[in-house]
């Protein structure tokens, strides 16, 4: 008897993994491979592949024409556009053959959202609630709340959890509170309400 799962995947698509989170929805022509995981309620649209090695949170949306390899993990609420490249080799050449230690990890933290068509150096981590503008090349670490875009990408100001852009003060139009840290580093204030998902 054919077991009855609790995601959605579309008959065109191809999910060789079992680690399927519950409400996800999975487009045609999509495939999954053996041993990768996805989380609950993700949308992992049209062409969209994903590497065995590859951890996906809850609530992650992945836009058409994007591929995952091995030792990238997308943290909860992460949302990548379309077309935006991953890479996990950063010195490829066809004739060395390399072992899956010797690749690279990205780590895309919590809410961040990465825009069409930006490509990300392997070896990085993209902050909680970063943006990474459409088409930047993204080559070091990127500030939680950051918005970076360029090639290189450089950092232009930082973004709320409404997607707004913070104009010179550390209070959005949408009332959202922030403060530095030690570091000078963005966080949302301590105490102030979270009216998105954070
Ligand atoms: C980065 C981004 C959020 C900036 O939005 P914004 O704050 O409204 O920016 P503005 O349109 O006011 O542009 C401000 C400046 O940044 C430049 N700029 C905007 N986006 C840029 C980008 N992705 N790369 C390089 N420069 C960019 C503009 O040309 C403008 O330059 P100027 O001051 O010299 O005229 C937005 O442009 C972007 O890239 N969004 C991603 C969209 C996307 O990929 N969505 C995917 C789902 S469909
Ligand atoms: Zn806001």
């Amino acid at each position: 008897m054919l077991e009855k799962l609790n995601y959605f995947k579309h008959p065109f698509a191809v999910v060789e993994s079992s680690r399927i989170g519950r409400g996800t929805r999975i487009w045609a022509f999509t495939h999954v491979m053996e041993g990768a995981r996805v989380g609950e309620n993700c949308n992992l649209c049209d062409h969209v592949f994903v590497e065995s090695n590859v951890v996906v949170g809850d609530r992650v949306t992945v836009k058409n024409g994007v591929a995952l390899w091995d030792g990238v993990v997308l943290e909860d609420l992460v949302f990548v556009g379309p077309f935006a490249v991953f890479t996990n080799d950063k010195n490829p050449r066809a004739a060395v053959r390399k072992n899956r230690r010797e690749f690279l990890p990205t780590r895309v933290c919590q809410g961040a959202s990465i825009g069409a068509n930006a490509t990300l150096i392997c070896g990085i981590t993209i902050g909680r609630h970063a943006f990474v503008g459409a088409g930047a090349v993204v080559t070091k670490d990127v500030d939680d709340f950051a918005i970076v875009v360029g090639n290189p990408a450089r950092r232009v100001g930082y973004m709320c959890l409404c997607g707004s852009k913070l104009r010179n003060s550390l209070r959005c139009r949408c009332g959202q509170v922030y403060e530095k840290d030690g570091q000078g580093r963005l966080r949302v204030a301590e105490g102030a309400a979270v009216p998105i998902a954070a």
